[in-house]
């Protein structure tokens, strides 16, 4: 078959099934072509709120799935790859955070929603780096313990020098390769280019950006901007994704690893087969789980409003 016969083969399908398809912005332009909703973390998280049908295949990394499955638990959820996890949402668990809560009593637990649902159970609130600024800067506690990715709960902190943070050493494993000497490097092949970057990147990288920003966030800043060429510090997907999208505008990635293998694992054919009943994975999640998660998120979908 045909890369634009599986596609249609696959839009026939989730159509006749109720099915609707969710993509994080790192999927492959093949995929958000099939897909009902394209976005980021935040908006990945509110769509499966929203949404109406009967099943849900999340094309993103397992704590999406598990977040649509916390917001959505009547819905029949599947992870089109069971493979994708993000190694971040698994640097600490329930016996690390709980070591940090109790060196930290009185903060308030924000988690980056790049944890598993078993740990928001014991949080208080989540956070993606679109609505993190927002979120932190409306709670009532003056100090707040970040978890896991100090980059950008370091990226927070400054925006709100008035509350005390303290955080996790965990950190994206592809954002944090990215140095000073990629930029110096980037900037100098493109000096009129504007350095976009994701706030998962080290505090030294974000500091010389001119915009720093969630995937969407980056999208329309590039698409909105009259400036013409763009160097993009985060996934290398979101590169080919404007080039689509903007084919008269130059994009440029900030450092070739910057590819998130564990977000490219995930195929059309993966999304066939889930919607053929031979493949991805039903995410199942305790009662409890579903309940305390829950909270934590819905937190996060009130305050960020
Ligand atoms: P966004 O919230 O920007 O979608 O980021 C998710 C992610 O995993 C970035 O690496
Ligand atoms: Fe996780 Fe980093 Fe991949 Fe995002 S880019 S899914 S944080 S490993």
């Amino acid at each position: 078959m045909t890369i634009a016969e599986i596609q249609q083969e696959i839009m026939r399908m989730k159509k006749e099934q109720d099915v609707c398809i969710l993509a994080h912005a790192y999927q492959g332009q093949e995929i958000l072509e099939v897909a009902d909703y394209m976005g980021d973390s935040y908006g990945l998280s509110v769509q499966a709120s929203k949404s109406n049908c009967k099943g849900v295949i999340m094309c993103g990394v397992r704590f999406m799935a598990e977040t649509c499955k916390v917001l959505s638990p009547d819905k029949k959820v599947w992870l089109a790859n069971p493979l994708a996890g993000c190694p971040m949402a698994e640097q600490l668990d329930l016996e690390g955070l709980r070591e940090l809560k109790a060196k930290y009593p009185d903060y308030a637990v924000v988690a980056y929603i790049n944890t598993t649902s078993e740990l928001k159970t014991e949080c208080d609130v989540c956070v993606t780096s679109s609505s993190a600024v927002q979120i932190c800067s409306r709670l009532d506690n003056d100090k707040i313990l970040f978890i896991p990715d100090p980059n950008l709960g370091r990226y927070v902190a400054e925006q709100m020098p008035e509350k005390t943070f303290a955080f996790y050493n965990g950190g994206c494993p592809r954002h944090i390769v990215v140095s000073t000497k990629d930029v110096e490097k980037a900037r100098k092949a493109h000096p009129n280019a504007l350095l976009l970057v994701h706030p998962e990147c080290r505090q030294e990288v974000v500091e010389q950006a001119d915009y720093v920003g969630s995937t969407t966030g980056i999208m329309n800043y590039a698409r909105k901007s009259d400036c013409r060429e763009f160097i993009i510090g985060t996934e290398n997907s979101i590169v080919e994704h404007l080039q689509f999208d903007c084919p008269d505008k130059a994009f440029y990635p900030l450092a070739v690893p910057l590819t998130c293998m564990n977000m490219k694992i995930t195929t059309l054919m993966d999304i066939y087969n889930c919607l053929k009943g031979r493949g991805g994975e039903e995410i199942r999640l305790p009662e409890n789980v579903i309940e305390g998660a829950g909270r934590c998120i819905r937190r996060m979908v009130e305050l960020g409003e």
